[in-house]
């Protein structure tokens, strides 16, 4: 921390004199900083010594002869805020990119198994001037031993039972793609499966999604003691698994149908992977099956680190009971077509189960089953479960100001050799950014807060390595985390897309428009010129989980992905290699450059801006808007829903008759809500004027007499930052939610039977889909509290 002896003063610039203040009011302060000598001196030093003397950036690009310019006593220059720009647009580079990406696919790096690659990741950083570490973990966790699918059937005799089809379970070797043909390739599993050997008839489910399973009930369909062949896609594949078992099921197939790729398909005629652009027809998507929705994390150790000798718990009750394993839509086309002729037709269902079949020009016809009795499948997964390390890397900028934090991750593991996109165009990506403000602090600047960089690990199980962290350091993050920036997936596509707390989507706009975007059809366009703007919700499925729904910590998640018509994404699949990066996905590693720009300047803006960047009018606007989707979730309407996530919303909900306590009462619990919130954006209105006062003030500077009001900018300023740091805090919840207690945020949670998409007011929202309207009562009161909180919080 810079504390040298420089006179405070030297840092302001000398400005026209303050019109604002008259003699009188001056020296009415004068007498109030006489008697609060302590308090201005203090204020006006932390101001100096804090915000203004290391960097000084709000002056000097403004000043160039700034006193400290060439001042002989200083080693380094200081940078103005737009040379750090400058230098964080100029930095990355698509060839680095491009040589990271090679690094990391090339070589397995499941959870817990390259320990090289922490290594390395660490190696560059300190390279780059990141003083780093490896902080290691001991989880639960499985990996594969052995597997089979087999189709049976019934010889004619009805003495034996015939091998019909026996599954490949591998995904093919092209000889264009060497990391298909990789020694070290992975098995196609499922993690957290459970180990075992079942055989029985098996049934359709469609997508597996809740009202899924309750369509296939009411239909009479008997699932008990069958096996499930669900679809991939709509909600998070564990809970596929979860309700199955909860049905009675006793094992999970899930394929990817190709109906669910959009336009891009064989059936239209588009070549498959590698000579085109349509899913390789054996592409498998491995995964977690995990219970996430109910909690992250080591499944053992709920709530607290999975440090060497912790106690541990029983990891059933956020993993399955019954195997699952994942399957290609080619290893599914003989199962499937088995069921022709059984039972109903899923499109005799309803209108939910007659999307997207798109294997029906191949012969399928989508009937439900349950197959016959002599013709059954066999499932065996076998599952290795050890305690074994996770490492995360942990890269450290310190700042001036020791309690303000700025967390930047990016997961490493993956389920393949690949990952050129999900992670490692993310790893690429957050490299490139730590290498371009490694390149700002050897330019001389020193950020006003403290920056964090992390390469999680065992992500892909279950967001391990940063929840455990997060478990980990709770007390210091509660108290100093500013905000989590998270890059998963950073490029696998030409399509920006972003989710994020409300405080932090104003400060994400600015910083995509700051950065050119690739595709431009008039010059001069930035990345935010040409993206829609939507900014989704927080739910779940990358690392921001532990800090966002745990810790109350404002997030945000941001990539380029595919735009919908573009090659086919082969999501966990072996086809996720440095071919289909560099042949389809991100030709040039243009745009793993543009993320790296976006997420470098947003760290940049998030460090090193004196008043915090957050918004918190849109904070309340947010809450606002969300609470209208709860009202419109009570009225009875079958809305038609257009969008894939407004059906996955809603067929991924519990859906119950009883009614239990008064909808009235409960609907008069949400106009105090309303009222709470529209309190809550008075007083959020008033601190982003003080917010913008400061920054203005910053701005023009004060000049050198001022004392007093260069006091009481740095007591707003200091106020200010304090007060937007921890309204995100308010949102906590100590009891957490029902059934649920690990996630503590009563705004933002994975929809309990969705688990990636975001649920606002999920204590409300769960309450009205289980029609519990004492329930829903409940949580009125504990959210309106929380608003209530923020609002005293920010007075
Ligand atoms: C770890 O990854 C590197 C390169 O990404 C690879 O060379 C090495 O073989 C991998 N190590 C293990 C143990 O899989
Ligand atoms: C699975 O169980 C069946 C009997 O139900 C047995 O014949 C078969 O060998 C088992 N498979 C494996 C791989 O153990
Ligand atoms: C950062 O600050 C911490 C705590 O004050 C200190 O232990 C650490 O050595 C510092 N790191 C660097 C690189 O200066
Ligand atoms: C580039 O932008 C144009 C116009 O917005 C759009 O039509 C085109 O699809 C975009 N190209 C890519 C690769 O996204
Ligand atoms: C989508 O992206 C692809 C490249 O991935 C591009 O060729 C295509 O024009 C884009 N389409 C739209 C509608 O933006
Ligand atoms: C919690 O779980 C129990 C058992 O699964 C269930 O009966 C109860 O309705 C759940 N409570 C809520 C509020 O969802
Ligand atoms: C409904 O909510 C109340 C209050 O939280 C709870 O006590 C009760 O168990 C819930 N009923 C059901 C059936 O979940």
């Amino acid at each position: 921390m810079a504390n040298e002896s420089t006179p405070l003063i030297q840092t302001v610039r000398v400005g026209p004199p303050r019109r604002r203040y008259r003699h009188h009011t001056l020296r009415r302060f004068c007498n109030i900083a006489c008697v609060s000598l302590l308090l201005c001196g203090f204020a006006s030093f932390a101001l100096h010594s804090l915000y203004i003397w290391p960097s000084g950036q709000e002056h000097r690009h403004r000043h160039p002869h700034h006193p400290h310019h060439g001042h002989p006593d200083h080693g380094h220059k200081h940078l103005s805020h737009e040379d750090l720009q400058a230098i964080l647009l100029d930095t990355p580079s698509s060839e680095k990119a491009e040589e990271w990406s090679r690094y990391y696919t090339s070589g397995a790096h499941l959870a817990g198994k390259n320990y090289s690659q922490a290594e390395w990741t660490k190696d560059r950083w300190e390279e780059w001037g990141v003083k780093s570490s490896i902080v290691a973990y001991d989880v639960y966790i499985n990996y594969p031993i052995d597997h089979s699918v087999s189709l049976l059937e019934k010889s004619s005799d009805a003495k034996s039972w015939n091998v019909a089809f026996k599954a490949s379970l591998t995904e093919d070797v092209l000889e264009e793609d060497p990391t298909t043909a990789a020694k070290d390739k992975i098995p196609t599993f499922h993690g957290y499966s459970a180990s075992g050997n079942v055989t029985g008839s098996f049934v359709y489910v469609n997508y597996g999604t809740y009202r899924d399973f309750a369509d296939l009930v009411e239909a009479g369909i008997d699932l008990e003691g069958k096996i499930a062949i669900a679809r991939y896609g709509g909600i998070f594949r564990g809970l596929k698994v979860k309700r199955a078992q909860e049905l009675g099921m006793i094992g999970v197939l899930i394929y990817s149908d190709p109906g669910d790729d959009g336009e891009i398909t064989e059936e239209n005629g588009y070549a498959a992977y590698p000579e085109g652009p349509a899913r390789n027809p054996s592409s498998v998507q491995r995964g977690s099956v995990q219970f996430l929705s109910s909690r992250p994390g080591d499944p053992t150790t709920p709530g607290y680190p999975s440090k060497p000798g912790v106690p541990r718990a029983p990891a059933d009750e956020t993993t399955p009971s019954i195997p699952s394993i994942p399957i290609s839509y080619a290893d599914a086309l003989p199962l499937l077509k088995a069921l022709n002729g059984h039972g109903p037709r899923a499109s005799d269902l309803n209108k939910w189960w007659n999307r997207k079949l798109g294997l029906g020009y191949k012969g399928v016809d989508y009937n439900i089953g349950p197959s016959p009795e002599d013709v059954v499948i066999n499932l065996y997964n076998e599952q290795d479960y050890v305690i074994a390390p996770q490492w995360d890397v942990i890269g450290i900028i310190n700042g001036t100001i020791p309690n303000e934090v700025i967390i930047v991750g990016n997961h490493r593991d993956a389920w393949i050799v690949g990952g050129a996109s999900d992670p490692n165009s993310g790893s690429s990506v957050l490299n490139e950014a730590v290498r371009s403000i490694g390149k700002a602090l050897e330019a001389g600047w020193k950020p006003l807060r403290t920056i964090v960089f992390a390469s999680w690990d065992g992500e892909e199980y279950g967001l391990i390595g940063s929840t455990e962290w997060v478990e980990e350091y709770l007390p210091w993050i509660t108290d100093a985390n500013v905000a989590y920036v998270n890059v998963d997936g950073g490029a696998s596509g030409p399509q920006f897309s972003a989710a994020a707390a409300p405080l932090l989507n104003q400060v994400l706009r600015d910083a995509t428009h700051l950065v050119p975007s690739p595709n431009q059809t008039v010059a001069g366009q930035t990345v935010g010129d040409v993206w829609d703007g939507k900014i989704s919700t927080m739910g779940s499925g990358s690392d921001f989980t532990a800090f966002q729904d745990y810790a109350g910590i404002p997030s945000l998640d941001m990539g380029f992905g595919g735009n919908g018509s573009g090659p086919v994404y082969h999501y966990h699949s072996n086809y996720d290699s440095f071919h289909w990066m560099s042949e389809y996905a991100d030709p040039g590693f243009v745009y793993h450059r543009t993320m790296a720009q976006v997420l470098a300047v947003l760290v940049g803006e998030l460090a090193d801006r004196v008043v915090i960047p957050f918004g918190a009018t849109e904070y309340a606007d947010a809450l606002d808007s969300y609470l209208d989707k709860v009202e419109a979730k009570l009225q009875p309407a079958d809305a038609d829903l257009a969008t894939d996530d407004e059906i996955f919303a809603v067929r991924g909900s519990v859906s119950s008759h009883e009614v239990i306590g008064s909808q009235d009462a409960f609907e008069e619990s949400l106009k105090k809500i309303r009222h709470s919130i529209s309190e809550f954006r008075d007083k959020a209105v008033k601190l982003d004027e003080r917010a913008a006062w400061a920054k203005k003030k910053l701005e023009e500077g004060l000049p050198w007499w001022n004392i007093i009001g260069k006091a009481r900018l740095g007591l707003t300023i200091i106020r200010v930052n304090h007060q937007y740091k921890y309204i995100e805090r308010q949102f906590v919840f100590e009891g957490g939610l029902d059934n649920r207690s690990w996630f503590k945020h009563v705004v933002f949670a994975p929809g309990l039977w969705t688990g990636y998409a975001g649920a606002v007011y999920p204590g409300l929202v769960e309450s009205i889909d289980a029609k519990n309207y004492s329930n829903g009562l409940k949580w009125a009161g504990i959210i309106k509290h929380a608003v209530d909180k923020a609002t005293k919080s920010i007075q």
